[in-house]
């Protein structure tokens, strides 16, 4: 087991997910904990984070002494090098010289960290994010590569097995990076135990049982990867002191309310409540047809709605959320300055606290694609293990400058049914990160057996990405998308016209409200 101490970089999970794809059990904990934690968690390694702060000013973090005193392998990545070297009897520099992105460094000493990586010599790309730099080493160590901006982008003690380096090689474009981290964890920490999804399932099972000891648990379930994985995962520690409760907002894709309802409570059986609230939502978005305004009717009925089913069950101590990574990440980044609201995301912020309740979120540490594992560990069906994100807003924000009303609605669904259909035929789902139709507020005129039409236009989009945040287009063969469009145009009455969205994300959004 690896210990990886974190001073606040936005990447520390990174160096956590490196080190679990090279099948080795970590924990990230906070600079400061406890001496006694740590001794308890008795690491083979330890790895200090980037972060934020300057070693050069007073009052900032340093790791505690016990690291120093262990005898086990240590690896400083950028603050972490910093530190180490402040710690150790080096000097630390405020950067003139600051080096952001892309960087060549040269490898000029021999180093047991590169061993079968790198070799001497030779330069190789990495990323760098610093302000500070170190500028004279501590006692014992020798620099062993450098870099144009940082004369000690890698130096080493290989007496006492301590590394550092200024660059980051948890990060994508440091290509070697993870091969490096390999190199530590295995090789120089001697770490072998083989983690796996189904050895962190059990890991994360005892867990809940501990925080959540004999009190209750509600969960919402939106029909979604994250929240379904993270309910059944919950289910298998706790059985039935989890109630799951499912606010239908009448929003959702065709098929997909009884998917959910038939699932958690024939297959699983987890108790599940099913609120049926499509009336009171479509009632409240009566004559709304402002993007934010829909957004923000809907966020709050769906709070409101949730909390009184969970009211009705009565007793819950804890909130489940299928929190991940990203979202821990994007909210985090957003608090350090102003930032301008594009669109109010919906979600269930606010409700822990007004209803008194303590947050269980067993996924915080895991990225979407650690989560589909875990979901295929849990025996969950790969339709819904590989289900495209969808928002909690729903299909309301698939009718842009419209009204929502059901017969809207079911033409909507009616579209992006067949367009699904004909992806998953064409075997394009899975290269896909979103794909979904959109109905135009436009009629268009149209010919149709000899007889004028005058229905509404619809957009097709799909959209490739690795996180949501930015996105390109699905280059589909024209002929694929020809197909698409006879057969909404044959099948689904009240459009007449399909069009294909061929914006990236900036400058547009994935969704079009
Ligand atoms: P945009 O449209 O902002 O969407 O490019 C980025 C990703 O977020 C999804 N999305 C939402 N997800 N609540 C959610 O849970 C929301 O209110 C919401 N709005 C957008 C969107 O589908 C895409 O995956």
């Amino acid at each position: 087991n690896i210990l990886i101490l974190d001073f606040g970089s936005q990447v520390t999970q990174l160096i956590a997910r490196r080190i679990r794809e090279a099948g080795v059990y970590c924990e990230v904990m906070p600079f400061n904990t406890d001496p006694a934690r740590l001794t308890a968690f008795a690491p083979k390694g330890i790895i200090l984070s980037g972060g934020p702060a300057s070693v050069t000013l007073e009052h900032t973090p340093r790791a505690p002494e016990w690291v120093y005193q262990q005898n086990v392998p240590i690896l400083g990545i950028c603050y972490g090098e910093q530190t180490i070297c402040a710690q150790l009897g080096g000097k630390v520099e405020g950067g003139l010289h600051r080096e952001f992105g892309r960087a060549e460094i040269t490898v000029t000493g021999a180093c047991s960290l590169f061993d079968g990586v790198w070799q001497i010599g030779q330069s190789y790309p990495v990323w760098m994010s610093h302000g500070d730099r170190v500028t004279a080493l501590p006692p014992g160590f020798q620099v062993v590569a450098t870099s144009e901006n940082a004369p000690f982008a890698a130096i080493a003690n290989e007496e006492r097995r301590i590394y550092a380096v200024q660059f980051h090689p948890e990060v994508m474009h440091t290509p070697d990076g993870a091969h490096l981290l390999r190199r530590f964890v295995r090789d120089i920490a001697g770490c072998h135990g083989a983690w796996t999804m189904a050895g962190f399932r059990e890991m994360m099972i005892e867990r809940i049982r501990a925080q959540v000891g004999t009190e209750k648990v509600i969960c919402g379930l939106s029909g979604g990867v994250d929240s379904s994985v993270a309910a059944v995962l919950i289910h298998a520690a706790i059985g039935d002191q989890l109630t799951c409760v499912f606010v239908d907002h009448g929003l959702l894709r065709t098929g997909e309310a009884e998917q959910v309802v038939t699932l958690f409570r024939d297959h699983y059986n987890i108790p599940l409540v099913h609120r049926d609230a499509s009336a009171l939502f479509l009632g409240e978005l009566a004559g709304k047809t402002d993007p934010e305004v829909k957004r923000k009717t809907i966020g709050k009925l769906f709070i409101d709605v949730f909390e009184e089913e969970a009211r009705k069950v009565g007793g819950a101590a804890f909130l489940a959320q299928g929190t991940l990574y990203p979202d821990v990440i994007e909210s985090v980044s957003f608090t350090g300055g102003p930032s301008v609201t594009i669109k109010s995301h919906h979600n269930v912020g606010g409700l822990p606290e007004r209803m008194n309740l303590k947050l269980v979120e067993p996924l915080r540490d895991l990225f979407k694609d650690e989560v589909r594992v875990l979901g295929r560990e849990l025996g969950l069906p790969d339709s819904l293990v590989g289900r495209h994100p969808f928002p909690g807003p729903g299909l309301a924000i698939r009718l842009p400058g419209s009204e929502i009303t059901r017969d809207k609605l079911d033409i909507l669904r009616a579209a992006d049914a067949v367009y699904l259909d004909e992806i998953r035929k064409a075997g394009f789902y899975d290269q896909i990160w979103q794909a979904f139709a959109v109905l135009l507020p436009v009629r268009t005129v149209g010919v149709m057996g000899d007889a004028r039409t005058y229905d509404y236009a619809c957009a097709l989009r799909a959209v490739t990405s690795t996180d949501g945040m930015t996105a390109d287009y699905f280059p589909f063969p024209h002929d694929f998308l020809g197909r698409v469009a006879t057969r909404i145009i044959n099948e689904v009455p009240g459009i007449n016209r399909v069009s294909y969205d061929i914006t990236s994300k900036p400058p547009g959004t994935i969704e079009w409200e």
